[in-house]
């Protein structure tokens, strides 16, 4: 029996172990850990990566969304419209402002918030809409970016799992995060671009509210013990920074294999006859998805799911709970039925191995293993 995790970082640090030492240790030896030009150097170069004006480090990025929602000024009263099919940071962060979310439900076909029915659930309330570019693929935000700014509302990506990801718009490429008011980026450890601990980061194109959350991130300090407002104490760590510095030139290797693999595995299907089972993820022929999930719809899902694991095949399911179900957000007033394609999706989802290092015999396994259970159930 083979063994296929989930997830592997350790083949990643291995191919990096140097440079990645020697980066810390450059921290160290400045003895300088919060802020200063380890964290300066990575938001000039992630946001010329990016092709976007600012870039601001903080801890985390649930941190990105709640600042760049507190820069906004959301607050009781309030609703933002996002997606019930996501990582409950997205949402929980309106709420810990004492807004309101608003779900709206996903296509069936990309898993992003269906773009074309966020129209029907504006209020004179609405003061932002979250767009998660869900496991890599970015949504079509420009159909709705124009709308939204007319009725000055403001559109945040959450990007937590995209990083890289682009979308074709007017013959330019448009890196997610450069399009709405703020691009909200995670660095947690298994993400495209991942640092060895928790960090976060916020894009946008507006200096003013770059300056915003500049000082949001550092509890409202305008001068020395001089503080304008409430802020949060968070920043990137500067040893955090250094890492994702060595890591950032790599990413783009990294999403091609991704994509290498993605590509794969629907052969693969194909070649071992389970594609009527198993369908693969879609990706907009004007797009660039960057795989940080391998996410399937499949038939039978929790006995597969049981099925590969006792023979040595990690897989997760994102999300087995739409958010709109959360026990957290009971008082939101929503029910099951409220979300249909949600609903289907927590079903029949499930998430295969997918990491730049998976080799093709370890992909090969895995669905002969998925081949083997179909044959037989
Ligand atoms: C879509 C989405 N939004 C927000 C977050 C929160 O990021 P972090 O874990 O860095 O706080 C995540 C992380 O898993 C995520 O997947």
């Amino acid at each position: 029996m083979m063994n296929v995790p989930a997830f592997d970082l350790k083949r990643n640090y291995e191919m990096l172990k140097d440079e990645l030492k020697d980066a810390v240790n450059r921290v160290l030896e400045s003895q300088r850990f919060i802020l200063g030009e380890e964290v300066e150097g990575f938001e000039r170069e992630v946001a010329s990566y990016l092709g976007v004006s600012n870039a601001l480090g903080c801890a985390s990025g649930t941190d990105a969304l709640l600042l760049s929602l507190m820069a906004l000024g959301i607050r009781e009263g309030d609703e933002v419209i996002t997606t019930p099919y996501t990582f409950f940071a997205t949402a929980s962060v309106v709420s810990r402002l004492g807004a309101r979310p608003v779900f709206v439900d996903i296509d069936p076909v990309t898993y992003n918030i269906d773009i074309d029915k966020i129209y029907d659930h504006i209020t004179p309330k609405t003061k932002a809409v979250i767009v998660v570019h869900l496991f890599g693929h970015m949504a079509q935000v420009e159909k709705i970016e124009g709308l939204l700014r007319d009725k000055r509302i403001y559109l945040i990506e959450d990007c937590a799992q995209s990083f890289g990801a682009w979308r074709k718009i007017d013959d330019d490429i448009r890196y997610c995060g450069t399009i709405g008011t703020f691009g909200c980026f995670s660095f947690y450890p298994t993400k495209n671009l991942g640092g060895y601990g928790d960090g976060g980061l916020v894009t946008t194109n507006d200096d003013y509210l770059a300056d915003r959350i500049r000082k949001l991130r550092v509890h409202g300090l305008c001068g020395e013990y001089v503080h304008e407002e409430l802020g949060m104490n968070s920043r990137l760590d500067a040893i955090q920074a250094a890492i994702l510095r060595c890591r950032l030139p790599h990413v783009d290797e990294w999403n091609k294999q991704r994509r290498i693999i993605a590509e794969r595995y629907r052969i693969l299907f194909d070649t071992y006859g389970i594609s009527e089972f198993v369908k693969s993820p879609h990706e907009d022929t004007d797009g660039y998805h960057v795989f940080h999930q391998y996410v399937v719809r499949c038939d039978k899902r929790d006995e597969l799911m049981k099925y590969l694991t006792e023979n040595g095949v990690g897989t997760r399911v994102y999300y087995p709970l739409p958010l709109h179900l959360q026990p957290a957000f009971s008082s939101l007033g929503y029910k099951m039925g409220d979300f249909p394609q949600a609903e289907a999706l927590s079903k029949n989802s499930l998430s295969l191995p997918m990491y730049p290092e998976l080799l093709p015999e370890e992909q090969e396994y895995v669905v002969d293993t998925m081949a083997k259970f179909y044959r037989s159930n």
